[in-house]
């Protein structure tokens, strides 16, 4: 099987790489050898350390979607849009199957793709992580109810290395990035956008049609500070930034946030640059996957085992059924769920008092409060760990905490989710 490969930084070299290396066992799992005829990026000139193969180099990525003599299009480019989204809809439209790691474009514009050929993506969501085979093939026969996972490894990273090491968040990121684990712009990963991106994958996969990326709830972990982290450590808690998608009587809930999740949760556990993904069906129950989710080699891992399957022609529809369902997405305002309020206030007689009057109005009941020590008229920490409660009705209590004059600056708030 002749390939070409568009996109040679951290992902695409990864993957030349890989089929290098371990080309004789690759030759025997894909019933064919699978080489690489043709390479793109921008740079010609660049020393990429790739092995010495005869590799032909185009200019223009997009002309690999035509070009003679290729079996398949590798998209390893990134962007929802531009020279990435071309490649793979002039591919397809040509009848050229593609495999892709691109799950902004995945996410965004998968669900307006042709289905002129086929389409493989495994290390778009959870990078080496056999995800999308699990949930489409492996899971089948389930109705999924819940799949939740951490699916972006650079946040998981930074907020590990704050919780163990006592780290700055910017000093952190600045070490993901150079380990190739970063988006081209960060702002995509501790936004939240990149999780949000895969989760939009996984909802489609788990309830057989591509959710509107717009109506994902989407929120990073910039919010998020040394004493929230400390306070979540002491109530037996760690935050951990999760993506969700979950079925329920109302539609779909699609929602990306930082959470704090019990630390005796198996996926409380899982730090660094390491994802997992938890599904929950009717039939098998929980499953839960982890590994590596970010990096050249565990990256080109699942894009070699899209190659293969192509060239074993192992075929299943892009969404896993052919026959697209349709659920609402639920606005997170319906949410139901347990909340971490965290404030800062002027310690004096009187003020948890009006804290509590407004919870009370507003239907939030309390399951426990912390503060530490006494430092009156001084500004102190005061943690609240409410039961189950509306969105709405948690929200328009904190937006009413905080116009206290008492209360110094904005509440954090962080939902709290079982794991
Ligand atoms: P990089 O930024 O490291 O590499 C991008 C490559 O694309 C570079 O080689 C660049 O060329 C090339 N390129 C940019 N514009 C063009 C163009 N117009 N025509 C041809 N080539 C172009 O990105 P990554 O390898 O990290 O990511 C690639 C994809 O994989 C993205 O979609 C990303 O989201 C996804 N991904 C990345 C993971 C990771 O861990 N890094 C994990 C899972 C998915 P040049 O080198 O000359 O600048
Ligand atoms: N930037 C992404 C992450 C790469 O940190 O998870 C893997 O998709």
């Amino acid at each position: 099987m002749r390939i070409g490969i568009a996109g040679l930084g951290t992902v695409g070299a990864g993957v030349v790489q890989l089929l290098h290396a371990n080309a004789d066992l690759i030759t025997a799992r894909a019933g064919q050898p699978i080489t690489v005829a043709a390479v793109s990026a921008r740079d010609r000139k660049r020393d990429r350390f790739l092995p010495a193969n005869p590799m032909e180099w185009v200019d223009d990525a997009v002309q690999l979607a035509t070009m003679p003599g290729l079996d398949a299009v590798v998209e390893l480019i990134g962007g929802s849009d531009g020279p990435a989204l071309q490649l793979v809809r002039a591919s397809l439209q040509n009848g050229r199957p593609v495999v892709t790691a691109n799950k902004a474009l995945l996410a965004v514009h998968g669900a307006t793709l042709p289905r002129t050929a086929p389409l493989a993506f495994e290390a778009a969501v959870a990078g080496g992580i056999p995800v999308i085979k699990a949930l489409r093939e492996g899971l089948a026969a389930n109705r999924i109810t819940r799949v939740a996972g951490i699916l972006n490894g650079t946040c998981n990273y930074i907020l590990t290395a704050m919780r163990e090491q006592k780290r700055d968040f910017a000093d952190v990121l600045a070490e993901a990035q150079a380990l190739g684990y970063a988006e081209a712009d960060p702002a995509t990963d501790i936004d939240g956008v990149d999780a949000a991106h895969k989760l939009a994958i996984l909802a489609a996969l788990a309830f057989g049609h591509p959710v509107r990326f717009d109506a994902v709830y989407v929120e990073g972990i910039r919010q998020i500070s040394a004493l929230d982290i400390a306070f979540a450590e002491e109530l037996g808690y760690r935050i951990k930034l999760l993506g969700i998608a979950r079925r329920t009587d109302a539609g779909v809930e699609a929602r990306v946030h930082p959470c704090l999740v019990p630390q005796n949760a198996p996926i409380a556990r899982v730090d660094g640059v390491f994802n997992a993904v938890v599904a929950e069906g009717d039939a098998v129950g929980r499953v839960m996957l982890e590994g590596r989710g970010a990096g050249a080699g565990p990256t080109a891992s699942a894009v070699v085992a899209d190659l293969i399957d192509l060239a074993r022609g192992r075929l299943t529809p892009v969404w896993g059924q052919d026959t697209p369902a349709d659920d609402a997405v639920v606005p997170i305002g319906q949410h139901l769920g347990a909340y971490y309020l965290r404030l800062m206030v002027i310690d004096k007689p009187g003020v948890i008092a009006d804290v509590a009057a407004i919870l009370r109005d507003h239907g939030v009941s309390l399951e426990s409060l912390l503060q530490h020590g006494r430092s009156p008229g001084e500004s102190v920490p005061v943690v609240l760990v409410t039961h189950e409660v509306r969105e709405h009705a948690m929200r328009a209590a904190a937006d009413a905490i905080a116009a206290l004059p008492a209360v110094l600056e904005a509440p954090a708030l962080i939902r709290i989710e079982p794991g």
